[in-house]
């Protein structure tokens, strides 16, 4: 399935490419149609685009993650650091590529304490997002993105963590900073704010750290020391990391998941009407957010052994990306996949990836949009697009997410 597919390189399906950065869609349709299961040799990395591919691989926990043992000149060695293989997994990365046994070491005592975490944070959630839209209450005009769904999450992972409140503007540029390292096309302003914050942060967090085994507070840091200290097998590095992969993977997706879905609903008044007269509606118009614009392009996966997946056989150690935008929208098991409808019932989508690597962030990211779209359309029930055109997608490759989103009041 190499043969004559509709694009050369999967980067002409992320938005490096003017086409995918205005539709992805118009990239991803064809090639599902003409070529589910292509090998881009440009990458040397599988892409899978059908929905029934895609969660098979997601789900198959046998299943490779990281790059250390991918096929040399693979997408999957992308996001590996060459020079410090020598190191022990735990100190040079985080779980998000980690391999067993090393992932559900880790992964098993953080998610413990972090799902605890989130499981009572939703009054301190409503009240980050209430805060925040008094925060432009009064203004005839703003941008969504730089003003509301940049601040929610950043807010809502520093309280969890336990931030102090004097440190919260700097955490606040730091988080900023970090996220910068997605973007490979940094600028070299950008890059300096990235190593900057990194530094910061790490600083930062290994005097959070002492102070918490010192004194314990009620937060995500104090329960990692605790845990620590109880005996669960995990250095000051991995915590340190972990926690800042929360920051990494969490701050950019779930801003992109309340701008996105606020272009939706304005985009669709009847589904906006929807979901104002049944606030029942909230949870099944997040999970359709996520189906339908979801921020995440696709996640990736290393074969074990010589396999056969979707009728094509793959080798030991070969790259494949999982195309979760392209499932998302299969009319193999989507009805009228292209219609955005917040009433839709049946097969989850897989923005969220699945398996042993299946986001831990997601009842976090699915918290804070619950609590944001139950009462965002109240506050502004008049709100409208202010600029006419197209919107400003962010170039950066394998998210989507608007750069800005100007609205009136
Ligand atoms: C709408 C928002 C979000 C989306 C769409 C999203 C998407 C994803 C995806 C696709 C993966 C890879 C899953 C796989 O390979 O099977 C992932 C992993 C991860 N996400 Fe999220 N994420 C979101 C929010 C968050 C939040 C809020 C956090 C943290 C607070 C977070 C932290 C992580 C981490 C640490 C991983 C690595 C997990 C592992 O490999 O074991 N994400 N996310």
């Amino acid at each position: 399935m190499t043969g004559d597919a509709p694009v050369k390189s999967i980067l002409e399906l992320s938005a490096f490419d003017p086409i995918a950065k205005a539709d992805p869609h118009a990239r991803l349709k064809p090639l599902r149609e003409t070529c589910p299961v292509w090998r881009d040799e440009t990458t040397k990395t599988w892409f899978l685009s059908r929905y029934a591919d895609v969660r098979g691989v997601v789900n198959d926990r046998t299943m490779w993650r990281g790059g250390e043992r991918a096929e040399i000149g693979s997408f999957s060695r992308l996001l590996l650091d060459e020079s410090r293989l020598h190191e022990p997994p735990g100190e040079r990365q985080s779980i998000l590529t980690m391999d067993e046994p090393d992932h559900s070491r880790i992964r098993t005592p953080l998610s413990k304490a972090f799902y605890a975490r989130v499981a009572k944070s939703r009054p301190k959630i409503d009240r980050i997002v209430s805060d925040v839209l008094d925060s432009v209450q009064e203004k005839a005009e703003f941008d969504l993105i730089d003003e509301v769904a940049i601040p929610i999450p950043i807010v809502a992972i520093a309280r969890i963590l336990g931030v102090d409140d004097q440190r919260l503007e700097e955490f606040r540029d730091w988080s900023e900073g970090v996220i910068l390292g997605l973007n490979p096309v940094r600028t070299p302003d950008e890059t300096a704010h990235m190593e900057r914050s990194q530094t910061a942060m790490t600083a930062y967090f290994t005097e959070l750290m002492a102070a918490r085994r010192k004194s314990g507070a009620d937060d995500l840091v104090s329960d990692m020391v605790q845990l620590q200290a109880e005996g669960a097998d995990l250095s000051d590095t991995e915590i340190r990391t972990n926690l800042l992969a929360l920051l990494v993977g969490g701050n950019l997706t779930t801003t992109d998941l309340i701008g996105n879905g606020v272009r939706l609903f304005l985009l669709n008044p009847a589904q906006k009407a929807k979901l104002v007269a049944d606030p029942a509606l909230v949870p099944q118009a997040v999970e359709e957010i996520l189906r339908y614009e979801g921020p995440v392009d696709i996640t990736g996966r290393v074969l074990p052994e010589d396999r056969v997946v979707g009728d094509c056989p793959m080798k030991q150690s070969q790259s494949v990306m999982l195309g979760l935008r392209s499932a998302n929208r299969d009319p193999a098991v989507f009805e009228r996949p292209d219609d955005f409808d917040i009433t839709r019932k049946g097969t989850p989508h897989v923005s969220f990836g699945g398996g042993a690597h299946i986001c831990i962030g997601a009842p976090l990211a699915r918290m804070e949009a619950a609590s944001f779209f139950s009462t965002f359309f109240q506050r502004f029930p008049r709100l409208r697009i202010a600029e006419a055109g197209e919107p400003q997608w962010r170039a950066l490759p394998f998210f989507r997410g608007m750069e800005r989103f100007r609205v009136a009041v």
